[in-house]
C-alpha cells in the first residue's frame, strides 16, 4: 500500500495529507507503519534540515510533523520526536517550548519531552523514537 492509499484508508483526504505532509519534508526512505491509534510503531525517515520545508527545525524550540511524527530540536544538535497523536483521543499534539511538554489541545492533556503523561485525560505514554543527525540530515527511526 502507498502513501495516498494508506492516508485515504484512514479517511484522509489528498488536501489534509498535503497539510500534514508536505513535499520535500522528508526522503524517500519513510517507511512508517501504524501502530495503535493511528500513531506509528515503528517509523524510519530522514529529514534534510536544509529544505526550506523543515525550516522550524533550524531554531530551538522549532518543530513540525512529518509521517505523523512530531520532530523537535531542543538545541542546537538536539531532537527528540514522539507520535503525533494523543494518546487520548488522537488529537494533534503541539510542542510548547516554554513548559518544555508536548499539549493536547482537545482536554488538556499533556506529555513529557519523553512521552511521559503530565496531566490526563490521557493515560498512556506517546511513542518515542530515536534521532540522528548527520551533516544535515536528521534521521528519525525506531
Ligand atoms: S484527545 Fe488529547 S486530551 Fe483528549
Amino acid at each position: 500500500m502507498d502513501r495516498k492509499e494508506f492516508f485515504a484508508s484512514l479517511g484522509i483526504s489528498a488536501a489534509s495529507f498535503a497539510l500534514m505532509n508536505c513535499a520535500g519534508c522528508a526522503k524517500s526512505t519513510d517507511s512508517p507503519s501504524s501502530g495503535q491509534g493511528g500513531s506509528p510503531a515503528s517509523v524510519n525517515l530522514t529529514l534534510d534540515l536544509n529544505a526550506a520545508a523543515n525550516s522550524a527545525l533550524t531554531r530551538d524550540g522549532g518543530f513540525l510533523i512529518s509521517n505523523d511524527v512530531i520532530v523537535v530540536r531542543k538545541s542546537l544538535g538536539v531532537f527528540f520526536a514522539v507520535q503525533r497523536s494523543c494518546t487520548h483521543s488522537n488529537v494533534s499534539l503541539t510542542y510548547q517550548s516554554s513548559i518544555n511538554k508536548f499539549y493536547c489541545s482537545a482536554h488538556g492533556a499533556t506529555f513529557s519531552e519523553s512521552g511521559a503523561v503530565g496531566n490526563g485525560p490521557a493515560t498512556r505514554p506517546l511513542n518515542v523514537y530515536q534521532t540522528e543527525l548527520t551533516g544535515t540530515n536528521l534521521r528519525i527511526y525506531g
